[in-house]
């Protein structure tokens, strides 16, 4: 199992680098990343969570199939949006009402290589757009209002100190 890195650590702020090697070891990344989103109960995980500077991640829904996207790239984002209580494994008990695109088209690389494209929408679109974000850097609370954003954070920080 790997360790979940929360807000504060350095890799959740920085721009994840393309995987080049498809291998055994990414497999056992992968499936380790599995793991571990399972037992923090989370339904998806990227690589710089578990201080793994790659563009990684998965999902896997509740009841759902396991989903693996490396080396994603959003290339389709619908007009309408759609709001719904988001949370993240990084940001431990902080949730806000997030908008996001309500549909997205997404292409990536399978575990072993081969690229797809996939159209999602719903919970699974707001995971990806979420997951995504990870790559770049980018924490679900800082596309809140920056108000929200200092309350949640105040929230978290005393919740951690207790
Ligand atoms: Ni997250």
């Amino acid at each position: 199992m790997f360790d979940i890195y929360t807000i504060g650590a350095e890799v959740l702020r920085q721009k994840a680098a393309p995987v080049e090697n498809f291998d055994a070891e990414l497999s056992k990344t992968i499936e380790t990343m599995f793991t571990t989103m399972k037992f923090g109960r989370g339904i998806g995980l990227a690589g710089p969570q578990v201080g793994i500077g790659q563009r990684l991640f998965v999902i896997q829904l509740e009841g759902g199939k396991p989903f693996v996207f490396i080396n994603p790239e959003i290339i389709g984002t619908s007009q309408d949006l759609s709001e719904y209580e988001e949370g993240c494994l990084s940001i431990p008990g902080t949730y806000a009402d997030l908008q996001r695109s309500a549909s997205v088209q997404v292409q990536a690389y399978s575990e072993r290589g081969r690229p797809f494209t996939m159209e999602a929408d719903g919970l699974l679109a707001r995971v990806i757009q979420h997951e995504l974000d990870h790559l770049d850097g980018v924490l679900f609370t800082d596309r809140l209002p920056e108000r929200v954003r200092e309350r949640l954070l105040k929230q978290y920080e005393k919740r951690m100190r207790a």
